[in-house]
């Protein structure tokens, strides 16, 4: 196996998938090649076990946010955000954004939280993590509003067409591809993912979710990144190494790392 050095910008190794198993899996992450993660927040109680994961492990950082999904009794305030995100381990805000998909929270509610997260990816100066789903105009319309240029961010988990990326990269966001751009019925992503600029472009699992193939329908884990980064350097017919290298850079100079 030819050394790469990987970074798999967005995952959820906290969860309860991986009680079983969590040492193990960091070693087969950077076993992979996979040498650096970033667990990200969907809710802020969660917080303090993703700073605790990044302070035992050099590999591994965090964010601080609340999923646009995530039913609260109270809503985040900047504050809140803030203060869970004043760690030097803590490399962004998020995940955060729209969400038409599953609308378990309204959408009302979602825009003021969503704006909530972008004053505080602007006040302290760190990215934001940005979640889409069904919703490429208002994510554009309010991360244009609020001023995203100052603060950069990265589209995770990008599922939308060519459109909306270019909106993001006009804004100078990162594209972030998970494990659907390797699905056989998804040509239309993999063209996306030919279009990205050499120096946005970012890979993430969004694990346990979204498993790449070969392992579709099981688990995901961040060794699976390997998978996701292959298809992409295929479809813009690159190595391997290459696209690690480049993507790598990305990730520590987006993260400022
Ligand atoms: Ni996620």
């Amino acid at each position: 196996m030819t050394k790469i050095s990987l970074f798999d910008t967005h995952c959820h190794v906290n969860f309860p998938h991986y009680t079983d198993d969590r040492d193990a899996m960091f070693d087969r992450m950077v076993e992979a090649g996979v040498e650096r993660c970033v667990v990200v927040a969907v809710e802020l109680e969660q917080v303090a076990e993703l700073r605790a994961l990044s302070e035992a492990r050099d590999n591994v950082w965090f964010s601080s946010g609340v999923h646009p999904n995530h039913e609260v009794e109270n809503e985040p305030t900047l504050d809140d955000i803030l203060n869970l995100a004043d760690h030097p381990r803590c490399v962004a805000i998020g995940e955060s954004g729209m969400d038409f998909f599953r609308d378990s929270v309204n959408a009302d509610i979602q825009e003021s939280r969503f704006r909530t997260h972008l004053q505080a990816a602007r006040a302290c100066n760190k990215p934001i993590i940005v979640h889409n789903r069904n919703a490429d105009e208002a994510t554009i319309r309010i991360l244009k509003d609020e001023g995203v240029e100052t603060c950069g961010g990265i589209m995770h988990c990008f599922s939308s067409d060519w459109a909306t990326a270019k909106q993001a990269i006009d804004l100078g966001m990162s594209i972030s591809f998970s494990g659907n751009v390797t699905f056989k019925n998804n040509p239309a992503l993999r063209e996306v993912a030919t279009q990205v600029p050499d120096d946005l472009l970012l890979v993430e699992t969004d694990a346990p979710y979204l498993t790449p193939v070969p392992y579709r329908g099981k688990r995901n884990e961040p060794a699976y990144v390997r998978h996701i980064a292959e298809c992409i350097a295929e479809v813009r017919g690159v190595s391997l190494e290459t696209l690690a290298a480049q993507t790598t850079a990305n990730a520590l100079k987006r993260f400022k790392i």
